[in-house]
């Protein structure tokens, strides 16, 4: 009897699984793509889909209880927003200083969030020694062999992907002159994306499973920097110079053109580069109490940021959605903007989900049973 038993629960349970394996794949069935509850929090959604949803992060409001609540609540990804450059991070030649971002990291592990690096070739936020002591080139190759190696061996296994080089192309689509590359430069300068592709290959060397990215902002759209970017990465994978894909900053205004962000998302995931869209944020106008002056942008706010995650979700390898800050109270668009705008976020400076946040859990629950 018991024998028989377990027979006949054993044909259920392999009928089931026949039957389970035989459904269309979820993105093929009809009609169920609203089925999600909705207010249910940004994350379980996000992994459902497919996606990273992340923010910047500073490791001094981790100890703020509400602060810290809504990130493990929310965040699937996070990114040290100044932690891991260079002048928080190497502050004297001679020393490396790991804490602030190993705040956030434990702070990641914790609740389960991955994290992203950033950033590790760039001619900002660079530390004194580094921009007054007139290295030679000799000398700047080796020191930022050095740091490359050092940053990603320290995080190997636990930054999942790194934005290598920031901002080395400008508005017209040429290289922008920079301390990597021209000023003085690492012995490359005049060859044109050399150093990119040394840096490139020290980060390959230095942890081989890291995603490697190259990021910029101003590229958003189809232009002459996203043109440029664009070619690169392509000459980039025709010779081999290890490159997984392009973050898009995405710091736009209520005049974005979403038509043509969605365009250039496309042509990058087309090429078969992973596309991340790494610090967005939708500014408007605001008082000097930092208040929103026409009460009406933050449904223009929130269409911008329905229009460009749908995009991305629509994109197979547009795998990271990651904005710059999550609350108004903590953003760096006021102080870039003298006070001007801001208010550029998902939650508001208590912390209470804005249009934007309810716009971003409505695309992200059709997307679970749709992408
Ligand atoms: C900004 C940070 O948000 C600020 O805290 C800091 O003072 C200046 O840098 N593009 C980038 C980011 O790649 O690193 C910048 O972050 C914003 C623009």
């Amino acid at each position: 009897m018991p024998s028989v038993m377990i027979c006949s629960l054993v044909t259920v349970v392999a009928a089931g699984i026949v039957g389970y394996a035989r459904l269309p794949p979820a993105s093929a069935r009809a009609g169920n793509c609203e089925a999600v509850e909705q207010r249910e929090p940004l994350r379980g959604k996000a992994d459902r889909a497919g996606i990273l949803i992340g923010t910047a992060v500073r490791p001094g409001q981790l100890s703020e209880a509400a602060y810290a609540a809504t990130l493990a609540r929310e965040y699937n990804l996070v990114e040290p927003e100044d932690a891991l450059k260079w002048e928080v991070l190497h502050p004297r030649r001679d020393l490396f200083d790991f804490s602030d971002a190993d705040r956030i990291l434990s702070f990641a592990r914790l609740h389960g969030i991955k994290v992203r690096g950033h950033t590790l070739v760039w001619t900002h936020q660079n530390p004194p020694w580094l921009v007054n002591n007139r290295f030679s080139e000799a000398e700047l190759l080796s020191i930022l062999h050095e740091h490359i190696s050092k940053v990603m061996e320290h995080y190997r296994g636990r930054i999942f992907a790194w934005d290598v080089v920031n901002e080395a192309v400008d508005e017209t689509g040429n290289l922008r002159s920079s301390l990597w590359y021209d000023q003085p430069g690492i012995g490359l300068a005049q060859k044109g994306t050399a150093y990119i592709e040394q840096a490139l290959r020290w980060a390959r060397e230095a942890d081989p499973d890291a995603l490697l990215f190259y990021n910029d902002g101003g590229g958003e759209v189809v232009n002459r920097k996203s043109d440029a970017v664009y070619s690169m990465l392509i000459d980039f994978r025709r010779r081999n110079i290890p490159i997984d894909g392009v973050g898009l900053q995405m710091h736009l205004g209520l005049d974005a053109d979403v038509t043509s962000i969605a365009r250039n998302i496309q042509r990058f995931s087309d090429a078969g580069f992973q596309v991340h869209i790494t610090e967005a944020d939708v500014a408007v106008a605001v008082d000097h109490n930092r208040r929103i002056l026409d009460p009406g942008d933050l449904d223009r706010q929130s269409r911008i940021y329905e229009a460009v995650l749908s995009a991305c979700l629509s994109q197979r390898r547009c795998t990271v959605f990651q904005t710059w800050g999550f609350t108004d109270k903590y953003s760096w668009i006021n102080s870039t903007s003298r006070g001007i705008k801001g208010a550029a976020l998902f939650f508001d400076a208590q912390y209470r989900p804005k249009p934007a946040y309810t716009a971003a859990q409505r695309v992200l629950s059709r997307a679970v049973n749709c992408r």
